[in-house]
């Protein structure tokens, strides 16, 4: 394993973190891929160190991702989730989380449908706070993982060109990857309808198109997100026919392009929407690739930070 450190005790943000420690996390992720290969998969890397997964908001992957990650490094790992605990009963984040920390828990994974929850927390409790994505703000690992893909697929990032399509507005997979593939050198690019596009986004350094074909003729990756209907208070557009005629990536737009442009998804996805089932499932999609590395990824960073314990 590499012996370097993290500039931090927290996973709060990518924002956080500096170009060094997404590098420390791919190198030490890149060994973890080929533990989690091997006929045997555990390491006891974190023997003796209990984690929380704390879900005040529904999950799948993210959450069994980072079970898997917590179990193969030989965690002991306790699971909360929302729905079915006191949280219902009006009790507040802090008390709720005082009192599984009473039981001796030395790092937090918490997802939460309010941005800078896990900001809140860290500020009030000893435990290392991983963010699992916090409301429409940042989700850390997701960034990383995809990253990691990325680079694994096309070699160094810098000068790439990756493009997000979809609904930017209410993601935080879409804010967590702007940064992260800034640090890493490559050009982004944001495309969706006007509605679903942040107003001052250009502010971040991305470039914006309303031009689906315009940008997978531009890109070399496309990442491509779900239409975060639960977060949509107002119609953003006038229906998912019509968002899927012209803002969906169909097998035709994508064989009609001079180059081979890698397919992702950060899941979960909603096939025949945002995509069609011949781009998720063809050949230039790397989506499970992306599920696979996430283990790997998670296990880098819980590794990493409970070094900095
Ligand atoms: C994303 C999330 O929850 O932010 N999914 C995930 O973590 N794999 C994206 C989404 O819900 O669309």
């Amino acid at each position: 394993m590499s012996n370097g450190e993290l500039s931090t005790r927290h996973l709060l943000g990518i924002k956080d973190l500096n170009v060094n420690d997404i590098r420390l996390i791919f190198d030490t992720a890149t060994n973890f891929k080929e533990v989690i290969n091997r006929p045997i998969k555990k390491v006891p890397s974190l023997r003796d160190t209990t984690v929380a997964n704390l879900f005040f908001e529904n999950s799948t992957r993210t959450r069994l991702s980072f079970e898997l990650a917590e179990k193969r490094l030989s965690a002991d790992v306790v699971n909360f989730s929302s729905a079915s605990s006191s949280v219902k009963k009006g009790e507040t984040l802090l008390d709720t989380v005082n009192n599984i920390l009473s039981m001796k828990v030395d790092m937090v994974v918490m997802r939460h449908p309010s941005p800078g929850a896990p900001i809140f927390l860290s500020k009030h409790i000893d435990a290392n706070i991983i963010n699992a994505g916090d409301g429409t703000h940042e989700h850390p690992t997701q960034a990383l993982l995809d990253a990691f893909s990325m680079q694994e697929k096309l070699g160094d990032l810098a000068g790439k060109k990756i493009c997000i399509f979809g609904d930017i507005l209410h993601s935080r997979v879409a804010l967590s990857n702007i940064f992260c593939l800034q640090k890493l050198g490559a050009k982004v690019r944001v495309c969706g309808p006007p509605t679903l596009i942040p107003k001052y986004i250009d502010k971040l350094g991305v470039s914006v198109s309303y031009n689906v074909r315009e940008s997978m003729e531009w890109c070399d990756v496309a990442n491509i997100l779900r239409i975060q209907l639960e977060r949509q208070d107002i119609k953003f557009f006038p229906s998912i026919r019509e968002y899927a005629q012209y803002f969906g990536i169909n097998k035709d737009l994508l064989d009609s392009l001079d180059s081979e442009v890698v397919i992702m998804h950060p899941g979960p996805i909603n096939r025949g929407v945002e995509i069609t089932s011949d781009v998720a499932d063809s050949g230039q999609s790397i989506i499970l690739q992306q599920v696979e590395n996430g283990v790997a990824v998670r296990m880098a960073i819980l590794y990493l930070l409970a070094a900095n314990r």
